[in-house]
């Protein structure tokens, strides 16, 4: 079974407050987007990656990645489903395993890796990386005061990769969007069509780098961790 990795790399990163996009700072000697990558085809059983970037980017054909045969590049869209949606285009065979991989979680562990494909492989219709929630969960009123305490026992934190046959993907997504659902993950469009995807417990260091203060753990992660 061919495996194709889809990575969502057309976000802005507002939160992040730099002078470009965030998988573009270096971190660990190259950009957050060139770890995210280079993890991905590290895998014996992914060929390809597809990666979505936005139409006017002018950094990632700076890249070396640029020039990877094993790297497709398509443009990415308005939001973050709209950008897997056009990597899945550029995947023909329904019948591929895909893993899509958001850009900012350069810390991904081959274990962990290993660990969802082999549960996806051996599901009905796919799985994701997940960690379970360790604090005390508050649901808030509107007006920054709590509403209630959420039961955390079965909370997960939805991590990525999140594995599912091309095909699969494609049809949730379309139905999905179309409803006018909130497509946050890969799974929420499958769950949006009554699938239950697996959680697969992964380790809670594949964090997305989302503030600036994320950058030095990522980077922590990396050089100590990851070797
Ligand atoms: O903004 P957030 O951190 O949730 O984005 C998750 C991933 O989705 C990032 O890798 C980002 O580049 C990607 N994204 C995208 N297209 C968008 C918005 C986000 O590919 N329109």
């Amino acid at each position: 079974d061919k495996m194709i990795a889809v990575v969502p790399a057309a976000g802005v990163g507002s939160r992040m407050a730099a002078d470009r996009p965030k998988q573009y700072l270096h971190i660990a000697g190259k950009t957050i987007l060139e770890h995210t990558i280079d993890r991905l085809l590290q895998h014996p059983m992914i060929d390809r990656v597809v990666v979505a970037i936005g139409e006017q980017d002018p950094y990632f054909p700076t890249l070396p990645l640029a020039e990877n045969p094993r790297v497709t590049r398509v443009d990415g869209g308005a939001e973050r489903a709209d950008s897997v949606f056009s990597g899945l285009a550029a995947i023909d065979d329904p019948d591929a395993w895909v893993l899509v991989h958001d850009a900012a979680r350069p810390c991904l562990r081959q274990q962990d890796l290993q660990k969802l494909i082999d549960e996806a492989l051996a599901s009905e219709c796919g799985a994701i990386l997940a960690a379970p929630v360790r604090d005390t969960m508050k649901r808030g009123n509107g007006r920054q005061a709590i509403a209630v305490t959420v039961e955390r026992s079965d909370l997960w934190h939805a991590l990525t990769p999140q594995m599912f046959r091309a095909g699969q993907l494609k049809q949730a997504l379309e139905k999905a969007l179309a409803d006018g659902a909130v497509v946050t993950d890969e799974a929420s469009a499958l769950e949006h069509c009554g699938m239950s995807p697996k959680l697969v417990t992964g380790r809670a260091d594949n964090l997305k780098v989302t503030q600036p203060e994320d950058l030095a753990i990522a980077e922590f992660y990396l050089q100590h961790l990851l070797k």
